[in-house]
């Protein structure tokens, strides 16, 4: 098999570090792929993004399946493009992954089919919004609809802060597009977790759940980032919050699904929020997450790839999806400066024997060199969490780059 993955970051890394262990695969193309797929075996990257460039890539190479790691491709409707052409896609379609490409169309499909989530309003004018956070309670959370690369939600402790929002997002539209329509929801207060899935449209299969840490200073101090690292399963996700969740938000998301029509084959990442309430759904994502996949797939016992095929086919009713009764801790180093703005070009200096997955890291020159903010993690999966947090710092005091900084207390459960 010839399988093309779509994307450059640390989750890319880990799928096609998954795909290869599949004997059947020969070869793996990465578009644009990063520094650690450079460096895989029976991998090469090419440097396309554009959804008919991947499409007339995948055609004259005859790739047998495309597996779509961001969510702006997906968003813009590459699944629905490669099935125009006959290429086999995994992902869902234009129509489905507005779950997460509009917030005010997710949170009316919440709503519509009675998946637990917060209360919201959704406007289109920056005055009726106003009006509307005069009289509410705080902290409020205000979201811009469209992609806003993980930026586009504030919580508001006041008024004057959230004047200064919807300024920013619907006068000044510092997300363009993305901002012109706002949701503003209430508040919830608990503990978060990912816990994706995968779907063919008929059955969702949860994933082993996992828990990101999205603040870039300890003790989740700091503005949020895309994720400073992660860990599976989640242990604030016990049996009875997974009872909850599957009652009040995963069997309602598989009726709209249905009821919808959608033709979704693909991811379902659930970002769920555990309150005194019980479990409520935040936000659909409908690709994995970053650093979370990088955290659960080592966990995966299954072939990831006869799993896609099996949501391809309509066959996941029937599909043994297993996993290790394992822990896996993953850590994720940045460049200084990020969030913010970073240089990049450093070198990494990083053992073999170490297990990581690369994301903002080129290879160049012979040299692995940063090239982005999050540039790398490690991960390790152990018989329980704390040997699994042990093993990934263990493995991060091994690797060095100028500027580097990592958070030192991932896994540590503070509640
Ligand atoms: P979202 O992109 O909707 O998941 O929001 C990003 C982050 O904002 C979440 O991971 C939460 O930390 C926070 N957040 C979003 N909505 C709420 C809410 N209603 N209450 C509390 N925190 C929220
Ligand atoms: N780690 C959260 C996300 O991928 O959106």
């Amino acid at each position: 098999m010839k399988i093309l993955i779509v994307g450059n970051g640390g989750r890319e890394h880990a799928i096609a570090w998954k795909t290869a262990q599949n004997p059947k695969v020969e070869k793996i193309y990465c578009a644009p792929g990063n520094g650690g797929t450079a460096l895989m075996d029976k991998c090469e990257n090419i440097d396309i993004e554009q959804i008919e460039s991947l499409a007339d890539f995948a055609e004259e190479n005859i790739v047998d399946l495309t597996i779509v790691g961001p969510e702006v491709p997906l968003v813009n409707g590459i699944v629905d493009y490669f099935k125009e052409r006959d290429l086999k896609i995994f992902g869902p379609s234009k129509k489905a992954a507005a779950l997460e490409g509009s917030k005010s169309f997710s949170k009316n499909f919440m709503k519509k089919y009675g998946v637990k989530t917060a209360d919201y309003e959704v406007f289109y004018e920056r005055d009726k919004a106003l009006e509307y956070l005069e009289v509410c309670n705080y902290p409020i959370v205000i979201k811009a609809d469209g992609l806003a690369a993980g930026k586009g939600v504030v919580i508001c402790e006041n008024y004057s802060q959230a004047e200064d929002t919807i300024t920013k997002f619907m006068v000044e539209d510092i997300f363009g597009d993305a901002g012109k329509k706002v949701v503003i929801e209430e508040f919830l207060v608990g503990v978060e977790a990912s816990i994706l899935s995968i779907t063919d449209g008929q059955v969702i299969l949860p994933f082993v759940s996992s828990k990101d840490h999205k603040q870039i200073y300890d003790e989740d101090k700091g503005p949020n980032t895309g994720g400073m690292g992660a860990i599976a399963p989640n242990p604030y996700v016990t049996e009875e919050v997974m009872k909850d969740f599957n009652e009040n938000i995963l069997k309602p998301t598989l009726k709209g699904i249905k009821e919808e029509n959608f033709d979704y084959k693909g991811i379902v990442f659930f970002g769920v929020i555990i309150t005194k309430n019980g479990a409520y759904l935040l936000e659909y994502n409908v690709r994995m997450g970053d650093p979370e996949t990088q955290a659960v797939l080592p966990l995966m016992d299954s072939n990831l790839i006869e799993l896609i095929e099996a949501s391809l086919n309509n066959e996941l009713s029937s599909f043994d999806l297993k996993w290790k009764n394992s822990h896996s801790c993953c850590v994720v180093a940045v460049s200084k400066g990020y969030p913010g703005k970073y240089e990049k070009g450093f070198k990494i200096n990083m053992p073999k024997e170490v297990h990581s997955f690369i994301a903002g890291g080129v290879f160049k020159g012979g040299n692995l060199l940063t090239n982005g903010g999050r540039v790398l993690c490690t991960y390790a999966v152990e018989n329980n969490l704390e040997h699994s947090i042990k093993k990934a710092y263990e493995d991060m005091g091994k690797i060095d780059f100028h500027g580097m900084y990592f958070r030192k207390d991932i896994g540590k459960l503070r509640y």
